[in-house]
């Protein structure tokens, strides 16, 4: 043959593909969940997470400050709530002295460089396991919202860099950019779950906070995994309201979103690769199915392919590892 065009010349060599490999993932991409619980000294693995935790305060700590000279540069955090403090209002999401508060003062003390986040949501504080306050049956739009804003003024007083709306309420983002600046924290972000999805891959999370919903499901908030460009009006919504990045939840069952809504944004986009996606490559890498670090590497890079800038990743210290 006498081709024109032969394309495997530059597959040839480790070398060649280096020189032309056009997504590369880095440390600055990933953004790592932390489970906080109450205690000390407490580490408990979480049973459909297989070598992921849930540590109290001052085990965080010390993980943080790893994390951190492993080039991580920023922390998503959940907390574990007990279940005395839970209740429809989820008052205990705005206390003070919650878990949540007295973590992001923890670790921006101990490591005051680092970006910290914080999930903003009522599930974990909420006696029915649901991201809003609930009546009969039905979990209202506007008071939860109200509820939030109180939430994320008590995360930006105690520290953090950026709250993480993950509930899905309607107008949420405008609100609590809103309280933000009548409370004087200019400098607080927003990162915002625009498009999340109602999906069966945050099973293993709700084991890690014990917070999977009591009655029903999270249909009526969270997206219908049909549809497409609802992601792109949400996503749309929460820019306009405020948001300083967006997030695509799941990942790797919605890379097509990931990519059409990188392609109308004009703010860094996130996806998360969520428990149960680290589940599944956990489980077949144990059963012998699957190469555990080359579907990590391979899953993290096509994420970043798809659009996203920053991923949330429960991976994020092997893959390190691996690249270094
Ligand atoms: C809470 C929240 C969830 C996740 C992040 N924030 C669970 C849910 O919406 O039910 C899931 C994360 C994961 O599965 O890794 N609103």
């Amino acid at each position: 043959m006498q081709l024109q065009r032969r394309n495997r010349i530059l597959r040839q060599s480790p070398a060649i593909r280096a020189m032309v490999a056009e997504t590369i993932i880095k440390p600055a991409d990933f953004i790592v969940p932390l489970f906080i619980d109450e205690g000390e000294n407490i580490k408990t693995e979480i049973a459909s997470m297989p070598g992921y935790y849930r540590m109290s305060i001052d085990l965080t700590v010390k993980e943080v400050k790893l994390l951190w000279d492993m080039g991580i540069r920023c922390v998503l955090l959940f907390i574990k709530c007990k279940d005395e403090l839970k209740d429809n209002t989820g008052k205990e999401a705005w206390n003070k002295n919650g878990l949540m508060q007295r973590s992001i003062k923890a670790i921006k003390n101990a490591v005051p460089e680092i970006a910290v986040m914080t999930d903003v949501a009522l599930d974990p504080f909420s006696s029915y396991g649901h991201d809003g306050i609930v009546k009969d049956e039905e979990i209202l739009n506007d008071e939860t919202v109200e509820a939030l804003v109180k939430m994320s003024i008590s995360h930006a007083e105690a520290g953090c860099d950026f709250v993480a709306p993950s509930d899905m309420m309607d107008g949420r983002i405008g609100a609590i950019r809103t309280g933000l600046e009548e409370a004087g924290y200019t400098k607080t972000g927003i990162m915002s779950y625009s498009a999340k999805y109602a999906s069966c891959f945050y099973g293993p999370f709700r084991d890690a906070l014990d917070s999977a919903p009591g009655f029903g499901d999270k249909k009526t908030y969270q997206m219908d995994f049909a549809n497409r460009t609802e992601a792109i009006k949400e996503t749309l919504m929460d820019v306009e309201e405020g948001a300083d990045i967006v997030m695509v939840k799941p990942a790797m069952a919605y890379l097509d979103i990931i990519r059409e809504v990188k392609n109308v944004v004009d703010v860094p986009v996130s996806a998360y690769q969520v428990s149960g996606e680290y589940a599944m490559i956990k489980a077949a890498a144990k059963m012998g199915w699957l190469h555990e670090e080359k579907a990590i590497l391979e899953s993290l890079t096509s994420i970043k392919r798809a659009g996203a800038d920053l991923i949330a990743t429960y991976f994020a210290k092997d893959a390190i590892r691996m690249l270094s």
